[in-house]
């Protein structure tokens, strides 16, 4: 059988570059090379589309676009090339027709529906969500909007915009009265937990917008929902298939960025440790979730469960932490039995069946 042309592409124009190094590392590691010809294509910090020959070790290292070898590469949005064009370094030009793309990227220009977009123009079948399920779930705003529609419970919540003079104070007046202290503020497209703070007083208020609107024009508080976490993995097209459920431990504030990738004093366990009853209802949550906002391929729904045990939305992340110790192939291969290497080659099916 003739192998499968994918093209991995990883890093990207986001606060969460080298997120997208780590996971991308260990799907390159990983994937068949009996049944896949795999191409890299690196995007820098700064946007620059770049062809990879190396090592993988320089991608998990990031010195990958040091590599003499480097050279431009863009995706086309030529339907009927169905590929790369090519720059070499001796301004000659290929183009590389490529069957499936799998965007290894987090955050925003990868998983906000942008990268998607090229490769719908592209006419390239890609893994994961498609243009809309992609932005609606990197925006928090939206996610509550839609799947607060569709019955799931979220946290309440409302929105800012950076607009010239602010009336922090009337907006701070405001959002105390419908959500109290402390509250969560999140810039509504980031990931990683970069720029978010829990709020206790006008002060944090005001810092914390600024903060925000680094990462963002639009801003979202959130009441704080006092329980702990859990998440659930889908994945599928139609047919979907769902993971086990996993619970973060803390003893933290909040699961940001340190605890998130350095997991000081935050435990994952899988499966969560909670009742198989509140396990189905999660699952189910999931499911939903995952159904309202038309998501395709593989989503991490991540929730809340509160100590009255109802189980609220928190966020939903279409190209989760992917890395072969990550969160979602953890869920996939306590629920499901399937293997890391099983879990590429599906997330690639799935892509070329849609
Ligand atoms: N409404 C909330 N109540 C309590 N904790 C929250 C709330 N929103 C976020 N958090 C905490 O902040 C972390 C990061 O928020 P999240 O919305 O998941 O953003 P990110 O996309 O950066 O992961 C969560 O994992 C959780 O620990
Ligand atoms: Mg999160």
């Amino acid at each position: 059988m003739e192998k499968i042309k994918l093209a991995v592409i990883f890093g990207g124009k986001s606060s969460e570059y080298l997120i997208s190094l780590h996971s991308a590392t260990s799907i390159i590691k990983n994937i068949p090379v009996d049944k896949f010809d795999v191409t890299l294509v690196g995007i820098t910090e700064e946007g620059k589309w770049l062809y990879f020959p190396g090592n993988v070790e320089e991608v998990d290292n990031n010195t990958w676009f040091k590599n003499p070898g480097c050279c431009e590469m863009i995706l086309s949005p030529n339907a009927t090339l169905k590929g790369f064009v090519k720059l070499n370094n001796d301004r000659s030009f290929e183009t590389l027709r490529v069957d499936c793309v799998f965007p290894v990227l987090h955050g925003k220009n990868g998983e906000d529906g942008t990268i998607q977009g090229l490769c719908e123009l592209s006419g390239i079948p890609y893994v994961g969500c498609g243009v809309l399920s992609s932005s609606v779930c990197m925006d928090k705003e939206f996610t509550h909007i839609v799947c607060e529609n569709a019955g799931v419970k979220t946290a309440p919540f409302m929105s800012v915009r950076n607009e010239a003079n602010l009336d922090t104070k009337t907006i701070y007046e405001k959002a105390l009265a419908k959500l109290s202290l402390p509250m969560f503020m999140k810039p509504a497209n980031t990931g990683s937990s970069h720029g978010i703070s829990k709020i206790r007083n006008y002060n944090e208020f005001v810092e914390g917008l600024k903060l925000a609107f680094k990462y963002d024009t639009k801003v979202v508080l959130e009441k704080t929902i006092d329980g702990f976490e859990i998440g659930c993995a889908v994945l599928g097209n139609d047919e979907l298939m769902i993971g086990e459920v996993d619970e973060i431990e803390m003893y933290h504030d909040f699961f940001d960025y340190d605890e998130k990738y350095h997991s000081t004093t935050s435990k994952i366990h899988c499966p969560a440790r909670i009742s198989d009853e509140l396990k189905s209802e999660a699952k189910e949550i999931a499911y939903k979730v995952y159904k309202a906002l038309n998501c395709s391929g593989l989503t991490r729904v991540d929730m809340f469960l509160t100590r009255s045990k109802e189980i609220i939305l928190n966020e939903v992340n279409t190209i989760p932490g992917l890395t072969n110790v990550s969160r979602y192939p953890s869920m996939l291969r306590v629920g499901l039995k399937m293997g890391y290497t099983e879990f590429i080659e599906e997330l690639v099916r799935l892509a070329i069946g849609k």
